[in-house]
């Protein structure tokens, strides 16, 4: 078993022009916990199938088996330790081997002495409980050693090469028949592989941040005036699905930039960094006050699960593949009156 296999079994599932639609099918929504945690991502990765839930469970068991000189086992689920990194993984240099070359308990957590503190008494909060922290995504963290591109699924709106060509076959991932981007097509007369509204969560959840699905709405004659207005005085276009409801391409564009030309109200978007970099964010001051707002409501989710949360207010740095830019608050206000 490899990574690859994992990568390659996990896009299969995910594949949209397959038909299914693995996130419904395992609704993210019935585990509110899950939501806000720093594992969200790990959970993604590992639980989205049935298939690979059961692929890391038997990958994990030898962890238990090697874990008994540590006298306890390791949670459930947990990665193995004590074992050799195989030739083509590159640890990081800031991640210690033990002697005899193998990753442990101190190579991963830093915290010190881990494996002789009961685990429930374990600071998983504290910042370098995994070595390195704190991390943005836990797949962060698996970085250090496992190559990130195994991991991903093709980043689909990488669409140009290096002259600014495009291959048809990567638009007809989404569109039927890949459209000339020198024509103005409206959005009803776009056939796609599957419903606009649904053609991203292939690869993305239905909650890939906060408040994403919370504006999977209708929106009221009023907003519709307020986009119609903004979409003329700004040159854009806010599509809603055929319902009239808010969806992830009425904010987001997309196609790399340059695919449609900018001039075109579709082509519009704000694209301050590469696709490879991607949004970025950073600490807020507002953080402080934020996080004290919402400390009381997660830590009752906390002693309902037995888990913990780490949410924070961030403030974007990078944006792209965004229609209108949300960093002055000229996305929002398209459809709202703040
Ligand atoms: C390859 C990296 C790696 C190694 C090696 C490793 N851990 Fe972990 N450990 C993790 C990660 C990642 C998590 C959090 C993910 C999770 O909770 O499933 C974790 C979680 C934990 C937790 C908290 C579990 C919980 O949620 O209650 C404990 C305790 C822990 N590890 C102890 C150990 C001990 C003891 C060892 C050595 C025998 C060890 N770990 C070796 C990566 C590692
Ligand atoms: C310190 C380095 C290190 C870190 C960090 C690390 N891993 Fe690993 N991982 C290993 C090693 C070494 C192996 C076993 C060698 C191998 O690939 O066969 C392994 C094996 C695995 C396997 C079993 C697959 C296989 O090829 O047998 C999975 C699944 C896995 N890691 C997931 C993760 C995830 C998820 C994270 C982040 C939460 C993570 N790893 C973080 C070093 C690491
Ligand atoms: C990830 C899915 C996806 C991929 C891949 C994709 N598109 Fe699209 N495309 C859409 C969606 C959704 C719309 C409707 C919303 C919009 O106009 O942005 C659209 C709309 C368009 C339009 C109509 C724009 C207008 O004038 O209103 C053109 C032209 C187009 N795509 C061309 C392309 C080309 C060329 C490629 C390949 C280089 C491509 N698309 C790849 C999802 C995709
Ligand atoms: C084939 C898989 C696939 C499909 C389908 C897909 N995406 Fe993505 N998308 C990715 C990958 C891979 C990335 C790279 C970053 C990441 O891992 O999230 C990404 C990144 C993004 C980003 C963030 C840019 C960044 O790099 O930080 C946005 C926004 C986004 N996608 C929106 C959409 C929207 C909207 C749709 C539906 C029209 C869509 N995606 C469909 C795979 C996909
Ligand atoms: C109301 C507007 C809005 C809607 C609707 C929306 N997003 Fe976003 N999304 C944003 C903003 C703002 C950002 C952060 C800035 C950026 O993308 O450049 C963002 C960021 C992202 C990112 C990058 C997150 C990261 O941290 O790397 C992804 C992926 C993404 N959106 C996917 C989606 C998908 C999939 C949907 C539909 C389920 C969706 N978005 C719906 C506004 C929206
Ligand atoms: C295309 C129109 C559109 C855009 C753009 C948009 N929103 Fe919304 N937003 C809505 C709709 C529709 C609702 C749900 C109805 C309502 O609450 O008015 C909503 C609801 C909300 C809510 C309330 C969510 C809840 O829990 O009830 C917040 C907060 C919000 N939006 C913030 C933002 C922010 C911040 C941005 C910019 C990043 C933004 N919106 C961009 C249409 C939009």
């Amino acid at each position: 078993m490899n990574m690859h296999r994992l990568y390659v079994g996990w896009v299969e599932t995910r594949n949209p022009t397959g038909g299914s639609d693995p996130i419904s099918a395992w609704n993210i929504d019935s585990y509110p916990g899950i939501k806000f945690s720093v594992l969200y991502h790990c959970w993604v990765l590992c639980l989205n199938s049935t298939y690979i839930l059961l692929l890391v469970l038997v990958l994990m068991l030898p962890s238990v088996v090697i874990g008994q000189d540590n006298k306890k086992d390791l949670p459930p689920l947990h990665h193995l330790a004590n074992v050799k990194p195989p030739e083509d993984m590159q640890v990081a240099k800031s991640f210690p081997l033990n002697k005899k070359g193998e990753i442990d308990c101190q190579t991963c957590h830093g915290i010190k002495d881990i494996k002789d503190i009961p685990f429930d008494e374990v600071d998983k909060k504290a910042d370098n409980f995994h070595r390195g922290g704190p991390y943005q995504q836990l797949t962060d963290f698996c970085y250090n050693c496992h190559k990130k591109k195994d991991y991903q699924p093709p980043n689909i709106h990488k669409l140009l090469d290096k002259n600014g060509k495009y291959d048809k076959k990567a638009c007809e991932y989404c569109h039927k028949k890949a459209p000339d981007p020198t024509k103005d097509i409206a959005l009803k007369d776009l056939k796609f592989r599957l419903p606009p509204q649904k053609i991203c969560f292939g690869c993305h959840l239905k909650t890939p941040h906060l408040n994403a699905l919370e504006h999977q709405v209708k929106v009221d004659e009023k907003m519709r005036k307020r986009i119609k207005q903004a979409e003329q005085k700004l040159n854009v276009i806010l599509p809603l699905d055929s319902d009239g409801k808010v969806m992830c391409t009425t904010c987001h564009n997309p196609h790399e930039k340059g695919v449609i030309r900018e001039t075109k109200p579709a082509g519009k978007q704000v694209a301050d960094v590469s696709l490879d970099e991607g949004v970025s964010y950073v600490e807020h001051d507002w953080n402080v006050v934020y996080s004290a707002d919402k400390k009381d409501r997660l830590q009752a989710l906390e002693s309902e699960n037995g888990m913990t949360y780490k949410l924070s207010y961030q403030r974007l740095k990078h944006e792209v593949l965004l229609r209108l830019p949300a960093k002055d608050g000229r996305l929002c206000l398209a459809c709202h009156v703040f």
